[in-house]
């Protein structure tokens, strides 16, 4: 909303539409349907934090402190806990329909920033996260997750939360992770160990040569930096894989109209 001039009538309508929202929160579950506004219990929203402790921040990621986040041992990846605060919207998005969360409470989302892998690049770590776990994030993966059975292969760690959510399914007979690097992979998969259900395998390499060689009932695919750009990618990926009987790629079920699961 950075220069855009607001009528006061506009800036009262706003304000008591957020105000609505916020007397209206419902508690979150992870299986609730995706819409516009959505209006959550900050105590209901649950996550995941793999190294608990941390202290929540808002502040931007390379100025965060000692003791609100963990770097990754050759330094290139960082996790840490970013603070939601109360009536703060947060993007959300569902195939082409973008909307916004808002909680009645102060929320954490953990979170995995990158370096930038041009040398030249100025910034510290990248602008945006290969994965948070907000609202969106969790609405998103789940239709790839619903698919998974038998022998599935996950293409892109991140913070290994479809991982762990594909391996506690009962049709799940075995995973296979393949992820790009070494070194997210070495420091993540010890960490999250404990809540895998499933015999995991990790490959290192890139996903576009490594799953036409693979055999297996799912691929979930989500390797992507943006929120269904990967559509043309998967197909190729599809056709290039026949030994693969079902893909899926991150933001590309919600694209073709699926119905919401
Ligand atoms: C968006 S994150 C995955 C988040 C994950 N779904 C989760 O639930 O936490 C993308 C991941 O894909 C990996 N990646 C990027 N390009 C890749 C490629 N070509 N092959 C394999 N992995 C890749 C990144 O290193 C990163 O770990």
């Amino acid at each position: 909303m950075v220069g855009v001039p607001m009528t006061p009538q506009l800036a009262r309508k706003l304000g008591e539409s957020y105000a609505h929202r916020l007397a209206h929160c419902v508690p979150w579950s992870s299986a609730m349907k995706w819409t516009p506004e959505l209006n959550l219990q900050a105590a209901t929203y649950k996550v995941r934090e793999l190294w608990p402790g941390l202290a929540a921040s808002d502040a931007p990621v390379h100025l965060l402190e000692p003791g609100q986040f963990v770097d990754s041992p050759g330094g290139r990846f960082r996790y840490c806990v970013r603070l939601q605060r109360r009536g703060k919207p947060l993007l959300t998005w569902w195939g082409n329909q973008v909307g916004t969360v808002v909680f009645d409470g102060d929320v954490i989302i953990p979170a995995l920033y990158q370096a930038p892998e041009d040398p030249s690049d100025p910034r510290p770590w990248n602008d945006a996260p290969w994965m948070s776990l907000t609202p969106a994030e969790l609405m998103t993966l789940r239709p790839g997750t619903r698919m998974a059975k038998g022998h599935t292969i996950i293409a892109g760690l991140g913070l290994g939360h479809q991982l762990i959510e594909v391996a506690k399914r009962l049709p799940v007979k075995r995973v296979t992770v393949v992820e790009l690097d070494r070194e997210l992979a070495d420091w993540i998969m010890p960490v999250i160990e404990p809540h895998l259900r499933k015999k995991v395998d990790v490959i290192i390499g890139d996903a576009y040569e490594v799953i036409p060689k693979l055999r297996g009932d799912v691929a979930l695919i989500d390797i992507f930096p943006g929120y269904g750009d990967g559509f043309q990618r998967v197909d190729a990926l599809r056709r290039a894989s026949p030994g693969i009987k079902k893909f899926w790629g991150w933001g590309t079920s919600e694209m073709t109209g699926t119905n919401q699961r």
